[in-house]
């Protein structure tokens, strides 16, 4: 883990009011793992706004890439950075996802900007893995697609690809992905993570979700960030021991 201060290289304006921002951290680009955050310093002050954690969206060199729309003052913060400016960024932290190991086809279920973490995640799967990409919104507005491959998209009010959530497009692709040993990686809001989980167990699925909840120091210091254990045995810490969890052993 480094705190690097590092340079606000760029920002491009994707559709749909996404950000994808560009910056120099050769520390952290170097060590970054796909499904790993950062916690951005996002003001000049230390009061009253905290760290905001972001996922690492990409990597290429020594530059990292961070996506994000505007929720409420710490992304309109970072939305104004220029070119040059300076950004106090602690990472890479968490645990990221497991790509390696013994199956043929990476199923990524992601919903809305749960899509951010999964371009760095499509770069780095090991070479012999098919990928197959479930893109989900509320509508065409809320689909994310940049730096996916094999896409298949569901929105919530039918404006583009399939009519109903990400998890019920699944359902329907079950058939289609039978026979091919899948490893599924999702991450999105809650509700769809847990549909997801619900899914995976029932049919048995390796799965890996990212969860989102608020933190603070996002190291394992504060306890600010704790879900339970599915097996009733505790807590974990969501930035500590997650983001990234087995679907199987965590209750959302
Ligand atoms: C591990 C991790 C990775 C993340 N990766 C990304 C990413 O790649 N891109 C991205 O845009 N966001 C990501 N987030 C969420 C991001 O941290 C929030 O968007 C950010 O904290 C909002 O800050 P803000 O100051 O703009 O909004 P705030 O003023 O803090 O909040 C504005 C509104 O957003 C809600 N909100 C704040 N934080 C979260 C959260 N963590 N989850 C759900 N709702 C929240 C608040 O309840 C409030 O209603 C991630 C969060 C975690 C924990
Ligand atoms: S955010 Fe502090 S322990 Fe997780």
């Amino acid at each position: 883990m480094y705190i690097e201060k590092s340079r606000f290289e760029s920002i491009e304006h994707l559709e749909h009011n996404i950000h994808l921002i560009k910056v120099y951290s050769p520390s952290i680009a170097r060590s970054a793992k796909p499904g790993q955050f950062c916690n951005i310093k996002v003001s000049d002050t230390d009061f009253p706004l905290l760290r905001r954690p972001f996922s690492i969206c990409n990597v290429e060199g020594e530059h990292i890439f961070f996506m994000f729309d505007i929720h409420g003052e710490g992304t309109l913060l970072l939305a104004t950075k220029k070119a040059g400016d300076e950004l106090d960024i602690l990472g890479p932290l968490g645990n990221g996802f497991d790509s390696n190991g013994d199956y043929q086809t990476a199923v990524i279920v992601a919903g809305g900007l749960g899509a951010a973490p999964f371009p760095f995640l499509t770069k780095r799967l090991p070479a012999d893995k098919n990928i197959y990409s479930l893109v989900g919104g509320r509508s065409l507005h809320q689909v994310i697609k940049w730096g996916l491959k094999n896409i298949h998209v569901s929105t919530d009010d039918g404006s583009e690809g399939f009519k109903g959530t990400i998890v019920e497009l699944f359902k329907t692709k079950i058939d289609e992905l039978d026979g091919k040993k899948i490893r599924v990686f999702g991450c999105g809001p809650n509700p769809m993570l847990k549909a997801l989980q619900e899914l995976s167990i029932e049919n048995n699925f390796d799965c890996q979700i990212s969860v989102e909840c608020a933190m603070a120091c996002g190291f394992g210091i504060c306890q600010g960030c704790p879900i339970e254990n599915a097996d009733g045995g505790g807590y974990s810490l969501v930035c500590k021991d997650g983001p990234v969890f087995d679907a199987k052993k965590v209750k959302l």
